[in-house]
């Protein structure tokens, strides 16, 4: 339940193209075409199923519509869209929770609070790149913004389209919606009210692709919409036995030295000197829907133990199982930070415009491979990531030979914004020193960003090998590349591949 309202993330080169050589001889193939992310907080892969929505149905005759989209673990706002943008998992990008803390101060943070201090995360050799940077922020929502008021939503799209792409000719917005995770979590996935909000976004959908085609940007303009995780409806005691740390014998608050609990199915515990194994013991098979880790002996698959800042015990709950630690403190009917691989943590995904297909669905769609396609649509060059282009190249129109070649136009970087984004929990400003992009520009001096993620790893992660270097993430960095893999079984008769007109988008 991220509050993140509208962000403009502006990226103001204050001296862009200082040095280097541009190559603009190459630059023929000006054709790069815009592109527009739209996330849907908790938009659930199956929300389209129980309410009619129109314009999702004609945005995928249209375009692509993929079975679902996979979010990296841990399914949660902040670490999900760092995961969009960067297109590592969350282990690799390091934003591994909505909180910031500190365990020898014991402060926790929201990001909200997060979003003006630049000092969070100090650079060590193994942190990812992002955390020797520095941040403004420029324009973020107020504090109490409403997430759901459509009007407000209306202005929003309005300032993208009108302004941003047709006025200033930005080539990337990212734009991010509230909903409907709030009403998921406060009414249940299940409910009425989320399928009214379900209906929302739906003329939110067909505004948003009225005001694209009213400015003539049909042809130029890509548009991807996506979520950070599914929703689950939350088992309550009554139910069933909810899992309460300081119930289970053996386990004592006493021999911890500091915890991230009640906040959702995920618990990380670092434990006093000494007391590990007594605090593991305690823990393990305590509660049948409660699996205990050390961060050592994660899952491979999920992708979350190599951190530093994760704690040395990690919790995680079935679905439908908060861990809580003195008592339940939450009273959320819907949830999520689950397993990945629960079918309800799993997110919608269309894209439409020039450089897509139309009326196509394909197979299930990994958030890490988000990033590659992004930078393969702006022609950028990606930079280590753990997502593949593979995956998503089906979508795709297919290209003239020569521009496979991924040649990258020189960018001009200021004209990257991002708008009401990714919640930066952790990170706040970011200041460029210098960045180069493909080889053929240095920016010296200042780049100015709001919300830096998404410019950060779509513009200046860009050379790999200075960037690793001046970082010492050489050996830190590996990019693991699971193969696709089908893992829904007799949930859709859709074959992948199968063309969607005349038939149910529905089941
Ligand atoms: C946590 O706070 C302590 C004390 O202020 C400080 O020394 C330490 O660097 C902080 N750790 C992090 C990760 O910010
Ligand atoms: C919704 O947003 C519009 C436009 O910003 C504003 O005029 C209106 O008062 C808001 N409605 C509510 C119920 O807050
Ligand atoms: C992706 O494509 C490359 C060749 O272009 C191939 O070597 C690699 O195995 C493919 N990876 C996957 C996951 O399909
Ligand atoms: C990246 O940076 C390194 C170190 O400065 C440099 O040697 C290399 O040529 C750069 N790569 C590109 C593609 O510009």
């Amino acid at each position: 339940m991220l509050l993140l309202g509208l962000a403009v993330l502006g990226l103001i080169a204050s001296s862009p193209c200082t040095a280097a050589p541009v190559q603009d001889s190459l630059s023929t193939g000006s054709t790069r075409n815009k592109l527009l992310l739209i996330s849907f907080d908790g938009f659930r892969w199956d929300y389209d199923r129980d309410v009619e929505t129109p314009n999702l149905d004609k945005m995928a005759w249209d375009g692509v519509k993929a079975l679902y989209a996979t979010p990296a673990f841990l399914t949660i706002t902040s670490p999900s869209h760092f995961t969009m943008l960067t297109g590592r998992y969350i282990e690799n990008h390091g934003v591994i929770h909505n909180m910031w803390f500190n365990t020898t101060t014991q402060e926790k943070k929201q990001y909200y609070m997060t979003q003006f201090l630049s000092n969070y995360y100090l650079p060590t050799s193994k942190m990812s790149p992002v955390m020797w940077a520095k941040i403004n922020f420029i324009q973020v929502e107020p504090h109490f913004y409403d997430h759901s008021n459509e009007s407000e939503w209306r202005v929003n799209i309005d300032k993208v389209i009108d302004e941003w792409f047709h006025q200033q000719d930005l080539d990337f917005v990212s734009l991010y919606f509230g909903e409907p995770d709030l009403i998921g979590h406060t009414y249940g996935p299940d409910s009425p009210e989320r399928k009214e909000m379900v209906r929302q976004v739906d003329r939110t959908v067909g505004y948003i692709r009225d005001k694209i085609q009213d400015h003539g940007l049909t042809d130029r303009l890509n548009v991807i919409m996506t979520a950070d995780h599914g929703m689950t409806t939350v088992l309550r005691s009554g139910q069933v036995e909810e899992i309460i740390l300081s119930k289970i014998p053996g386990f004592s608050f006493k021999d911890i030295q500091f915890q991230l609990l009640d906040y959702g199915p995920l618990g990380m515990l670092l434990p006093k000197e000494g007391m590990l194994e007594k605090v593991y013991q305690a823990l393990k098979g305590s509660h049948p829907h409660l699996h205990v880790y050390k961060k050592e002996d994660m899952p491979e698959r999920l992708h979350y133990s190599k951190h530093p800042r994760l704690l040395p015990i990690i919790l995680i709950a079935d679905p439908g199982y908060i861990v809580n630690g003195f008592f339940p403190v939450h009273f959320n009917k819907g949830e999520h930070g689950f397993d990945n691989e629960a079918m309800d943590m799993k997110a919608f995904f269309r894209a439409v415009g020039p450089d897509f297909q139309s009326d196509l669905m394909v197979g299930p769609f990994d958030l890490v491979d988000l990033y590659p396609l992004m930078c393969h649509l702006l022609g950028i060059k990606p930079e280590i990531h753990d997502g593949h282009l593979n995956k998503s190249k089906d979508m795709l129109v297919p290209q003239q030979p020569q521009e496979e070649t991924m040649v990258v136009t020189p960018l001009q970087i200021s004209f990257f914004v991002i708008v009401a984004i990714t919640p930066l929990p952790h990170v706040s400003t970011f200041t460029a020193e210098s960045c180069t992009v493909s080889g053929t520009r240095e920016y010296q001096g200042k780049l100015q960003i709001t919300i830096c993620l998404s410019i950060y790893s779509l513009i200046c992660r860009v050379n790999t090998t200075l960037m690793s270097r001046e970082l010492g993430l050489e050996s830190d960095i590996t990019s693991s590349n699971e193969a696709p893999g089908q893992r829904v079984r007799g949930l859709t008769s859709w074959k992948i591949g199968q063309r969607l007109t005349g038939e149910k988008l529905r089941a």
